[in-house]
C-alpha cells in the first residue's frame, strides 16, 4: 500500500527550560520557519508550565505549523491526586498531543504498561492523540528479544484502543535515548515494521494510516535517512530539539 502518512516530528523538551525559557525558543523557531516548509506536522512537548504560555503565544500567531504536546497525563478526571495532570487541564491549554510510556517514567517511576494503557485511554476520550512509546534495553537486542519485547510492550499498552482511533506510536530504542548512539536506519525500519506487522494483526488496514516514530539521538544529520525507511513516519526528538536553531534544522524541508 502506498505510504500516504504524513510525516510527523515532535520535540520533546522533558524537564527542561522554564515557560519564560520556553517562550524564547518559540520566538526564535516562529522566526526561523516563518513562512519555510516544514516536514508534515510538527510538535512541541515542554514541560507543564509552560504550555499555557505557549498555547497563547501560539493563538496569536498565524499560518504556523507547530502544535502543542504534553509529556504525561493522569486516566482520571479530577479528585484526589495530588501532583497529577487531568485531560482537560491540557486540553485547556490548547494539547493535541500526549506522550504516553516513555521509557524514563517506566523506568524511573515505574510506570507499567497498565497505566500507560489508561493514560492513553483518557488522552483518546479527551479529544488528544496519544503517543506510546515503546523499545528495548541493550540487553533485550543483545539478547536478539527485541521483537518480541515489542509485541509484549503493545499488547499491553494498547489494551484502551478501540482500533479505530488516532493514535501514534514511537519506537524508541532504551539503549540509543540521550546516548549519541542513534539506531541504523535500518534497524530503526526492522522495528518499526515489526510494530506496523503488530497493529495490522490486531486492527488490520488501520495499521496503514498510523504514524511510527522512531526516537534516540536524533540529529540534523541523521533525520533525513532515518525518515526515508518506508515504515519510519517521523522522529521523536529530545536533546536536539532543545535549541530551537536545532530543531528548525530538522524540520525545515529546504534547509
Ligand atoms: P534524545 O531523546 O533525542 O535526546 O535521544 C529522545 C527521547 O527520549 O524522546
Amino acid at each position: 500500500m502506498e505510504n500516504k502518512r504524513k510525516p510527523l516530528l515532535m520535540a520533546n523538551w522533558k524537564m527542561n527550560k522554564t515557560a519564560e525559557r520556553a517562550l524564547s525558543w518559540l520566538t526564535s523557531y516562529l522566526l526561523l520557519t516563518e513562512g519555510r516548509s516544514q516536514v508534515g506536522d510538527v510538535v512541541v512537548c515542554p514541560p507543564f508550565t509552560a504550555l499555557y504560555a505557549m498555547h497563547q503565544r501560539l493563538a496569536e500567531a498565524e499560518n504556523i505549523n507547530l502544535a502543542l504536546g504534553a509529556q504525561d497525563i493522569f486516566w482520571m478526571e479530577s479528585g484526589a491526586y495530588t501532583g497529577e495532570i487531568a485531560a482537560e487541564m491540557l486540553t485547556e491549554c490548547g494539547v493535541e498531543y500526549v506522550i504516553c510510556g516513555h521509557s524514563e517514567r517506566r523506568q524511573l517511576l515505574q510506570e507499567s504498561s497498565e497505566m500507560i494503557s489508561k493514560k492513553c485511554g483518557a488522552a483518546v476520550s479527551a479529544g488528544m492523540t496519544p503517543v506510546l512509546c515503546v523499545g528495548e534495553s541493550l540487553s533485550i537486542r543483545e539478547g536478539g528479544l527485541t521483537m518480541e519485547w515489542l509485541e509484549a510492550q503493545l499488547n499491553e499498552s494498547l489494551r484502551f484502543w478501540d482500533k479505530k482511533s488516532d493514535i501514534v506510536i514511537a519506537y524508541e530504542p532504551i539503549w540509543a535515548i540521550g546516548t549519541g548512539r542513534a539506531a541504523s536506519a535500518a534497524d530503526a525500519q526492522s522495528a518499526c515494521l515489526c510494530i506496523r506487522n503488530f497493529l495490522r494483526e490486531i486492527a488490520g488496514d488501520v495499521a496503514d494510516t498510523i504514524r511510527i516514530l522512531y526516537g534516540g539521538s536524533v540529529t540534523p544529520d541523521n533525520v533525513d535517512e532515518l525518515m526515508t525507511e518506508p515504515d519510519v513516519d517521523g522522529a521523536l526528538v529530545g536533546g536536539a530539539s532543545l535549541q530551537a536553531e536545532i530543531f528548525a534544522e530538522i524540520a525545515l524541508t529546504d534547509r
